[in-house]
């Protein structure tokens, strides 16, 4: 009689981004070449919840390396905010025989994967959020295409700022972190770039409009301001959160870019328009960087279960993937290093 595979299952938890189907593609394949049969669980911990899976082939999962979403299905359910979650959960996980499980997960998708190790599911977690600001990895899935899309709409920006003699302000997200504006304003040249972890005085807000003008003086007829959407304006007594959405509980950020398109307008008298990003840079294909880092992290993630590391989470460090326990992680978030952004702070000018 032929003997059970040993089985694993997979899930992709929070704010989808681009790269979770290569990442996805990579550790059902290799796993399944490995000996193992993988499931796939739809909607993050609501699958296991619902009972809502699906058997991961390889023929399932090829042709979805350049897809952006994920074909799982996702959410932010905590098994921990329903009545007897964490027993149903298990009572699945067992049901299912599962081995392990691998949860794709930003800042909170990992902590609560983490809280969920603690309760007995043996899992390891890949990190994915456009945010960057899980710790321990020096990229996350998903960051560099959010980046890419940000700097090309900057870029855009640009050439229709210099025709009208503007000033452009174009709002990303990132949440408390600034990263994704940090990078995209660096990659466009971009005039100012507003991120939540230096927050904007007043004396910057004057200086930044004295800077705008001079410009225009020069005969530089745009400027291109990036706000990251967690950017704090002091002293302006704005509020930018917006209630959290029915499956989240952190409150939804926005609206920076709007209050600073008006400021500049009114203390210059140039004319200024705003844009917001928004799900844009979310959704669709992955840049190539995105897909080979999610490949090779689904590659270590079947390979910590392979070695019943149970309890880590892929991570790059320089140029080697590694194992990282998710201990470490789930204690803050990693905001922008100070020094790439003094580097882009140089040509604001
Ligand atoms: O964490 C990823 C992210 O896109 C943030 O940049 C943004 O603030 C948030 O998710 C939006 O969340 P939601 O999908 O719940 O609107």
């Amino acid at each position: 009689m032929e003997q059970r595979k040993p089985r694993i299952g997979i899930m992709t938890s929070g704010g989808d981004c681009p790269g979770l189907n290569a990442a996805i593609r990579a550790c059902a394949k290799t796993a399944i070449w490995s000996g193992y049969e993988v499931i796939g669980i739809h909607n993050g911990w609501e699958g296991l919840l619902e009972h809502d899976d699906e058997v991961l082939s390889v023929v399932r999962t090829s042709g979805i390396i350049d897809r952006g979403g994920t074909i799982l299905g996702t959410s932010r359910v905590s098994p921990l905010r329903i009545e007897n979650g964490v027993q149903r959960v298990k009572d699945r996980f067992n049901v299912l025989k599962l081995e392990a499980l691998v949860v794709l997960g930003g800042n909170g998708g990992l902590s609560l994967a983490y809280k969920m190790f603690k309760q007995g599911i043996p899992l390891v977690g890949i990190p994915k959020t456009i945010d960057n600001d899980v710790t321990q990895t020096d990229f996350s899935i998903g960051f560099q295409t959010a980046v890419q899309i940000a700097t090309d709409a900057l870029d855009r920006l640009r050439s229709t700022a210099e025709s009208h003699h503007r000033v452009m302000v174009l709002e990303v997200m990132g949440r408390d972190a600034g990263w994704i504006a940090t990078y995209s304003g660096l990659a466009n040249g971009a005039d100012e770039i507003l991120i939540p972890e230096v927050p904007v005085t007043e004396q910057r807000l004057e200086s930044m409009c004295e800077k705008l003008i001079s410009r225009r003086n020069r005969g530089i007829v745009f400027s291109i301001i990036v706000a990251a959407e967690g950017a704090k304006l002091l002293g302006q007594n704005i509020t930018q959160e917006k209630p959290a959405g029915e499956d989240s509980p952190a409150p939804r950020l926005g609206g920076v870019g709007q209050q600073l398109g008006e400021i500049i307008e009114q203390r210059t008298g140039i004319e200024t328009r705003v844009s917001t990003l928004g799900y844009i840079q979310r959704g669709g294909t992955p840049v190539s960087y995105d897909r080979t880092l999610a490949t090779a992290f689904g590659v270590k993630a079947t390979n910590l279960i392979k070695n019943k590391k149970f309890g880590e989470m892929t991570a790059l460090k320089g140029v080697r993937i590694v194992g990282v326990p998710l201990e470490k992680v789930s204690d803050g978030i990693k905001t922008v290093d100070l020094r790439a952004y003094a580097v882009a702070s140089k040509f604001f000018a």
